[in-house]
């Protein structure tokens, strides 16, 4: 908010001066990284010269003389070699302040509509520890749009298709026992799916069976899609009753399976704009290079005229756009997958789907974890149920250990925060390793970090009278930088959005929490003189809310006490 004013401010002074020559959004205004040289500084001058090819330092110093009189402004001064140094005023910083409301969600999105899918996991495969990280970026991404005023409508893409299922079916019909599966739908899915595999090594005619279940399951055979139907619905239960238990709610479940009636369509589609190739063996590509595009050649049909994967996601965009005329679609999808999407997005250019939507693969690295760190109860992969049960059980421990109060419900609180924050934190597009110690320290960098000064807060203001919301006296030195910190939650939420980084977020809230345990550590709120305790108090209000906001925003919850 101050930085916005301050750049308008700049804005209509270069307007003055030379109208026309630099956008609004272009003049950038930053917060110094050295101390007392001012709030804001703003390499303006140094924009304007390089378009003006006049002398920087010129034309900060006119900039600087026209700034001097703005009623927000109380100093201005240059530095080598242009920069503009800006102070504001104490009125500026705590009008800004007592208008502040995190809590309440702004318009700026417009009401506009956003596909946002992630999760996407496949039937008869267990979750493991990259799909943490999945629904965390994805689930952060779907809070933050939503309160930035976006209708956001969610898809949890089920991966529910694909010759993978004659084995899945075989499997099931032969040597599964439905009430087991039942119980663990999963697990069991997943142990049967494992165990075909083993069997067709000691008997070959096993792929054949499978094979032939696969088709007569494409063909619409009656007893064979009765017992998918039954798969998938019981693992899609026990997969939403997992992503319930860690706050993720999906708007649907649709899966690959949906668009199966829709890819013919979209098959014709494609012919009539002439990108496919036809080889002769039956099977129909696109051959990029021949349309001018630099990349490797892909199948949307295979020679037995099944449909596949990128065909299906072709059905799934053509149909995504018509059904909800969205401003942007957003695939969160791991790294491994970023050829699939670019050859998807590639062929959507090329048949002029969507031209004006933003569609985006956000994709991440991988976790790995250091070896022989995690326990896993059988094989190598790390399930995200072992993950969730071990991250409960840390939690508890870490709890004890440090003898706080530990109800389940905070022991949960503290577990699934330490895992959200870790899998968010790190660069979006790195690989991160995963480590319970630093997860779930109370130093540094952590969620129990972030989680304990918000609970500070919360108890310092439980001891405060009352807060009047008037930000009275003088602003110190210190918290100037907390105040202009706090006015940039929403600008810091539309920087994410832009970018898809929530990892930005997270270093915003690490900031605002730093900031705010230098002030408590310095200064005694409770004892300080009337005008400066209700103003103290009302930043320390401020820091709580924008903390419990921005926590459930990345999906970490803000408990009150620790
Ligand atoms: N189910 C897929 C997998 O786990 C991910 C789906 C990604 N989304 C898509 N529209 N292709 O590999």
């Amino acid at each position: 908010m101050i930085i916005e004013h301050i750049q308008q401010a700049i804005f209509d002074t270069v307007e003055s001066m030379h109208p026309g020559l630099l956008a609004k959004e272009a003049i950038v205004v930053a917060v110094p990284k050295h101390k007392g040289i001012g709030d804001l500084a703003s390499p303006v001058a140094m924009q304007l010269a390089k378009l003006l090819k006049t002398s920087p330092l010129e034309v900060a110093e006119k900039i600087a003389v026209e700034l001097r009189g703005h009623e927000d402004i109380a100093q201005v001064h240059v530095a080598a070699p242009g920069f503009v140094n800006i102070t504001v005023t104490n009125e500026c910083l705590c009008r800004s302040l007592e208008a502040l409301d995190p809590s309440t969600p702004v318009t700026y999105g417009g009401g506009k509509q956003i596909i946002l899918e992630y999760a996407a996991l496949n039937v008869a495969k267990h979750a493991h520890i990259g799909h943490i990280r999945n629904i965390a970026i994805g689930e952060s991404l779907h809070r933050m749009f939503e309160y930035l005023g976006y209708n956001v409508h969610t898809i949890d893409h089920v991966g529910d298709w694909g010759t993978q299922f004659g084995k899945v079916l075989y499997a099931v019909e032969h040597w599964g026992d439905k009430a087991v599966i039942e119980k663990d739908p999963v697990g069991e899915l997943n142990d049967l799916y494992v165990l075909f595999h083993q069997k067709s090594h000691e008997d070959d005619t096993l792929d054949d069976q499978a094979r032939a279940i696969s088709k007569a399951l494409e063909d619409g055979d009656a007893h064979y899609k009765k017992l998918w139907q039954w798969v998938v619905d019981i693992n899609v239960g026990a997969i939403d009753k997992m992503l319930q238990g860690m706050g993720v709610h999906f708007d649907d479940h649709t899966g690959e399976s949906f668009y199966l009636d829709k890819v013919e369509d979209s098959f014709a589609a494609m012919e009539k704009s002439g990108i496919l190739t036809h080889n002769a063996d039956g099977s129909v590509a696109v051959n990029f290079e021949e349309l001018g595009v630099n990349l490797p050649s892909c199948l949307v049909q295979r020679s037995d005229g099944a449909t596949l994967y990128l065909t299906r996601d072709i059905a799934t965009v053509e149909y995504r756009l018509t059904t909800y005329q969205p401003e942007r679609i957003i695939y969160v999808v791991g790294d491994d997958q970023s050829l699939h999407f670019k050859q998807l997005f590639a062929i959507a250019k090329l048949m002029k789907m969507g031209e004006g939507v933003e569609i985006k693969h956000v994709n991440y690295g991988l976790v790995l974890l250091p070896e022989g760190k995690m326990s896993t109860r059988k094989g190598t992969v790390v399930t995200a149920e072992e993950v969730l049960a071990e991250a409960i059980e840390r939690a508890r421990e870490v709890a004890e250990s440090h003898g706080t109060e530990h109800t389940e419900k905070f022991v949960q609180e503290l577990a699934y925060g330490a895992l959200n924050y870790t899998m968010l934190s790190g660069q979006t597009h790195a690989n991160l390793t995963f480590r319970w110690e630093t997860a779930l320290s109370f130093e540094g960098n952590s969620a129990p970090y972030l989680q304990y000064v918000h609970a500070r807060t919360c108890s310092l203001l439980a001891k405060a009278e009352l807060v009047s919301g008037k930000c009275a006296g003088e602003v110190s030195e210190h918290e100037r930088i907390l105040v202009i910190h706090l006015s940039r939650f929403e600008e810091t939420l539309i920087q994410v959005c832009a970018e898809y980084r929530p990892n930005m977020l997270c270093q915003y809230l690490y900031d605002l929490a730093s900031l705010f345990n230098s002030l408590y550590n310095t200064t005694r709120i409770l004892d300080a003189g009337e005008q400066d305790k209700e103003r103290l108090l009302l930043i320390t209000s401020m820091v709580q809310q924008t903390m419990t906001k921005g926590l459930e925003l990345l999906n970490i919850a803000a408990p009150e006490k620790m």
